[in-house]
């Protein structure tokens, strides 16, 4: 079983009582409207644009895919388009879709204009796929009847719907599904102020006073990531409740983090396992996947897709063919001298 991790970016769906609050925490923070969102200015746009032509127009919404890192804002924009459109947002998931059969009941009970949103829709099995090309290019779809020599399929008219699809690895999505989307939109990770005023605005709603300084903090140990910033402040808002006034101040806020376990790069333990995994034991990488997550005691998937984009995207990491690699960035954070750092200075000497 792999640790626990405040830090982890993903939204279980185990029932258990404190995920069922982090939930109701979620849906009083998400943002409702465009003005709320924060940052991914450039995406903000275009959906913009698409929506307003297409209200215009009166006619339905291109089907749109947005994809990315756990706890980006997907299932917040989707909701925010739906009710930008003025419709109604059905959500659904990939995995939760068993059946063609099921696909087709969603579908044939929308009403024309809505949003039909469907969460990672990557884990879609191939026989709903192909329902929902048919629904997404001519608004139809053919069913079997019966079975056997007496079977015969039918074809019947779904509302004009639009899809929207979420999912953080387009690199598993079937070519023909992705190429049936007329908007694909990647969100990617928000800059640091983006992050600090996310936390402001929470502890607004959540009825807390930050300080900026403490809000800053924060933000540069969320892992640029919205979902983690709320979590955390959430955690150092029960910290300042029990060990000060319940003001955030960064003295709190530094105190609070420390004892999560959490650095100055919102690095946690099992990331600094996965550093020294490849520093101490295999002389920088390159390492394969599979030893890491032998390591982590978790999959190869959950390595890919929840560890790996934000040491890369700090640069701590590498991917390379033969495996991943840390950087002399990532080694200068762990305290350790890089191989290529000594290797100039030697050469220094030399000189
Ligand atoms: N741009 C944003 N501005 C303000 N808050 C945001 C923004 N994006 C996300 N959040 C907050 O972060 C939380 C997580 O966002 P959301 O559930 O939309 O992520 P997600 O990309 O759908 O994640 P997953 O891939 O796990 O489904 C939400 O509760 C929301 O409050
Ligand atoms: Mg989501």
């Amino acid at each position: 079983m792999a640790v626990e991790r405040i830090v982890d970016p993903q939204q279980h769906d185990e029932p258990d009582e404190q995920v069922q609050e982090e939930q109701r925490i979620e849906n009083v923070l998400r943002p409702k409207v465009f003005d709320d969102y924060v940052g991914q200015e450039r995406v903000k746009k275009v959906l913009k644009v698409g929506i307003e032509a297409a209200k215009k127009r009166g006619e339905p919404l291109d089907h749109i895919l947005l994809y990315g890192p756990p706890g980006l804002g997907k299932t917040t924009l989707a909701n925010i388009i739906a009710n930008e459109m003025g419709a109604q947002i059905r959500v659904t998931s990939g995995p939760a879709i068993d059946r063609a059969a099921d696909l087709a009941s969603i579908l044939t009970n929308l009403g024309d204009g809505d949003v039909l949103f469907i969460d990672e829709i990557h884990r879609l099995n191939r026989s709903v796929e192909e329902v929902l090309y048919s629904a997404m290019e001519d608004y139809a779809i053919d069913i079997m009847l019966g079975k056997g020599p007496s079977a015969r399929s039918l074809r019947l008219d779904v509302p004009k719907f639009t899809l929207i699809g979420a999912t953080t690895r387009t690199g598993a999505l079937a070519a023909p599904l992705r190429d049936r989307f007329g908007m694909l939109h990647r969100l990617e990770y928000y800059k640091p102020e983006e992050i600090a005023s996310i936390v402001q605005r929470s502890a607004k709603l959540l009825d807390s006073e930050v300080h900026p300084e403490a809000a800053s903090t924060l933000s540069n140990r969320s892992r640029l990531t919205p979902r983690i910033a709320n979590r955390l402040l959430k955690r150092v808002r029960d910290y300042a409740d029990v060990n000060g006034d319940g003001i955030i101040d960064t003295k709190i806020t530094t105190e609070a983090l420390r004892e999560l376990e959490i650095d100055e790069h919102g690095l946690d333990t099992a990331d600094r396992m996965l550093l020294s995994a490849i520093i101490d034991n295999h002389g920088g990488g390159p390492v394969g996947l599979n030893t890491l997550a032998a390591v982590l005691g978790d999959e190869v998937s959950t390595v890919e897709d929840f560890y790996e984009p934000y040491l890369m995207q700090i640069g701590f990491l590498e991917r390379t063919p033969r495996g991943r690699k840390a950087t002399p960035k990532a080694y200068k954070h762990m305290g350790k001298e890089s191989p290529e750092v000594s290797k100039s200075s030697s050469q220094e000497k030399l000189l």
